[in-house]
């Protein structure tokens, strides 16, 4: 099928329909194991002269898998580019060391992943590059932040764990007419939820760890990229000049987990939504629970937003409980639900943000942050959603 034909399908066709290989015709792609390829005169040549991506060199540099993943991902993302990563955070890490230099400042979301917060906070103030930290759902903060060195404003499409959801169109307008570069992260989204780029932002960096792969059982990353102010092949300078060299390329196995997770990502993420609006209403509902975040819901600060910009509301969901000391008991009581620190796979999974991805995080800071020691954060899986209620029913009532 012609590439602007499979750009005009559905997002479920699109994401399953995979050109047959063209070595052996079948229609799962091979894995390529290997991180070595043999070079004759004319490969060599093709390389001497510059050519890069279509010649196999080596395989911190690229792989077959690897291509195929990003080809997919470009697909489902609507973007131009793709670069894959051995993780989520290698995937922001290379974006921001990929665009930034000394002197750079950054205007970036409160609530962001730790380790993305802990990577603005304190890695790259070692290296000159500042950020302003902001509530990017307030136009005039973010205004108020920028200074004529901000080279890029972040933030993530589904804040963890507020759930909180940024306009994404007015944001970029502000960005573009000082041409800032936007970067987010869609991470709690996935692509079936959010796209984007298809609201202007510039860079989508994902965690393909959590909802694209879906089963927990694989680690990755991607940059999907899609803008008027970078350079066409931008993804492909950061290629060869920061992810090569800080060794983060995603293994091929890897790579070809990820693919066939792409392939089942809309029904399970239809479903875990389905789901996530279920056990939001139930908690709401809860005479020991003391508040629901969850963008479906007409209570969410940013609902309307997120209904004009979301053509789904997510699986994510985070809620606080009455007494915020018994938050870590509730969730020891869980049987069916996993008590775990990952989120997007087919199992639904818990955590206390406040004792475990923001722990590192002083108290007073993280509570600036919005994030308070009750909060228990939800995603939801395929379990049938009455045996998830019940057992979060049992649990609640050991309070
Ligand atoms: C929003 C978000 N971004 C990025 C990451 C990092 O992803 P990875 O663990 O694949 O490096 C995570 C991990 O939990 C996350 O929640």
């Amino acid at each position: 099928m012609k590439k602007d034909k499979r750009d005009n399908l559905q997002f479920d066709s699109k994401a399953v329909y995979y050109p047959p290989d063209e070595a052996t015709k079948s229609i799962v792609p091979p894995i390529v194991m290997s991180s070595s390829f043999q070079y004759d005169a004319e490969i060599f040549q093709r390389i001497i002269d510059g050519e890069r991506k279509s010649v196999n060199i080596y395989g911190r540099c690229g792989n077959p898998s690897e291509y195929q993943f990003e080809e997919q991902m470009m697909i489902i993302e609507g973007a131009d580019a793709c670069l894959a990563t051995a993780s989520g955070m290698a995937a922001i890490s290379v974006t921001l060391l990929g665009l930034l230099k000394s002197g750079d400042h950054i205007v970036c979301d409160w609530t962001t992943y730790s380790s993305t917060h802990e990577m603005l906070d304190h890695r790259l103030t070692d290296y000159n590059i500042e950020t302003t930290f902001v509530d990017t759902a307030d136009l005039e903060a973010v205004e108020g932040a920028i200074r004529p060195n901000t080279k890029i404003i972040y933030f993530e499409t589904i804040a963890n764990p507020s759930m909180k959801v940024t306009a994404i169109a007015p944001l970029v307008k502000i960005a573009h007419d000082r041409e800032i570069i936007v970067v987010c992260d869609n991470t709690f989204a996935s692509p079936y939820v959010m796209r984007p780029l298809e609201w202007g932002v510039d860079i989508v960096v994902e965690s393909a760890t959590k909802f694209i792969g879906g089963h927990n059982d694989v680690i990755g990353g991607a940059i999907c990229m899609k803008s008027d102010l970078l350079p066409s092949d931008f993804l492909e300078q950061i290629r060869w000049n920061t992810m090569v060299k800080l060794g983060s390329p995603i293994s091929p196995f890897n790579a070809w987990m990820l693919l066939r997770g792409i392939q089942t990502l809309s029904v399970r993420v239809e479903r875990q939504c389905q789901t996530a609006a279920k056990m939001a209403r139930y908690f709401e509902d809860h005479p020991r629970v003391k508040q629901v975040w969850y963008p479906g819901l007409s209570s969410h600060p940013q609902h309307d937003i997120a209904k004009e910009q979301m053509p789904k509301f997510g699986a994510m969901l985070t809620f606080e409980v009455e007494d915020g000391n018994e938050a870590l008991k509730v969730l020891d009581n869980l049987e069916l639900c996993c008590f775990s620190a990952s989120l997007g796979g087919v199992r639904s999974t818990t955590q206390i943000p406040a004792l475990m991805a923001f722990l590192d995080i002083p108290k007073a800071q993280r509570e600036a942050m919005g994030i308070r020691d009750g909060m228990i954060r939800l995603s939801s899986g395929l379990e049938d959603a009455d045996d998830l209620m019940a057992d979060f029913e049992a649990a609640l009532s050991k309070m």
